[in-house]
């Protein structure tokens, strides 16, 4: 976990480059927009691995109060600048430092993967969030094509690349029936898995161009395509 860390904080400060560009603003605004379907508006968020605080900052855009928790201080830091107004804690998502029904929405978009002990995650989630309160989480899925990425991060790790993510994490890629079993198993109902993203913006300019055109086909129609996995639950009303 502490490598995780060190890394982020390595590379806060380029993070945001990532997502500047065209790609990269329609590859995040793409997965938010996911996120932002399974969630009530206009709630009380917690982002859980909120990075920069991209998706708190989409939270409040709707209309709602969001606070972000993050295992990197130097992502927090960049999180407190964009949105001044909002909570940014430093912690991890297996002990999350809030009292019992405090939120009415919890959100993780790209760092579910990360997190050592998922179980546990979803065990604190189910108590920080108040009955009938609704959670999405959206990480990279397990497919044809990211299999390889966990071996071609360990490579780029060797040879000293310093891009984000890049690196030997130990990442756990969910299946849509390894997700939803775990929301299910934490006491969630009414759980949906949808696949999204087609269109990744590591692809080069031309490729990215046609997934970006053949998208939502994919997502309809070939969702084991699709590079991300986006699962929503609810917690019982009580
Ligand atoms: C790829 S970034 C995604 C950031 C942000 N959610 C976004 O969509 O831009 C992954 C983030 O997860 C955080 N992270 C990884 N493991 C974590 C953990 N166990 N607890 C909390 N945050 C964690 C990292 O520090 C990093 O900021």
């Amino acid at each position: 976990m502490k490598k995780v860390q060190q890394h982020y904080d390595e590379i806060a400060d380029i993070y945001d480059d990532r997502y500047d560009g065209n790609r990269g603003r329609y590859y995040h605004g793409h997965i938010s927009d996911h996120v932002m379907s399974v969630l009530p508006r206009g709630g009380f968020l917690l982002d859980i691995g909120c990075g920069t605080g991209l998706f708190v900052e989409r939270y409040i855009e709707e209309g709602g109060r969001a606070v972000g928790l993050d295992i990197s201080p130097g992502m927090v830091r960049h999180g407190r600048q964009r949105c001044p107004e909002s909570g940014f804690f430093v912690g991890t998502a297996e002990v999350l430092p809030f009292r019992d029904a405090a939120f009415d929405a919890l959100a993780s978009l790209l760092a579910f993967s990360y997190v050592p002990d998922p179980e546990a995650m979803l065990r604190e989630c189910y108590r920080v969030l108040k009955p009938g309160g609704r959670i999405a989480v959206c990480t990279l899925s397990r497919t044809v094509f990211t299999s390889l990425v966990p071996v071609i991060y360990q490579v780029g790790e060797k040879v000293g690349l310093k891009k984000v993510g890049v690196g030997d994490f130990g990442e756990h890629y969910y299946t849509n029936g390894e997700i939803a079993g775990l929301f299910r198993e934490a006491g969630f109902e009414g759980v949906s898995v949808s696949r999204c993203s087609f269109a990744h913006l590591n692809l080069a300019d031309p490729v990215f161009a046609l997934a970006r055109k053949v998208e939502p086909f994919v997502e309809e129609n070939l969702p084991y395509l699709a590079y991300n996995v986006c699962a929503g639950g609810k917690k019982p009303e009580g």
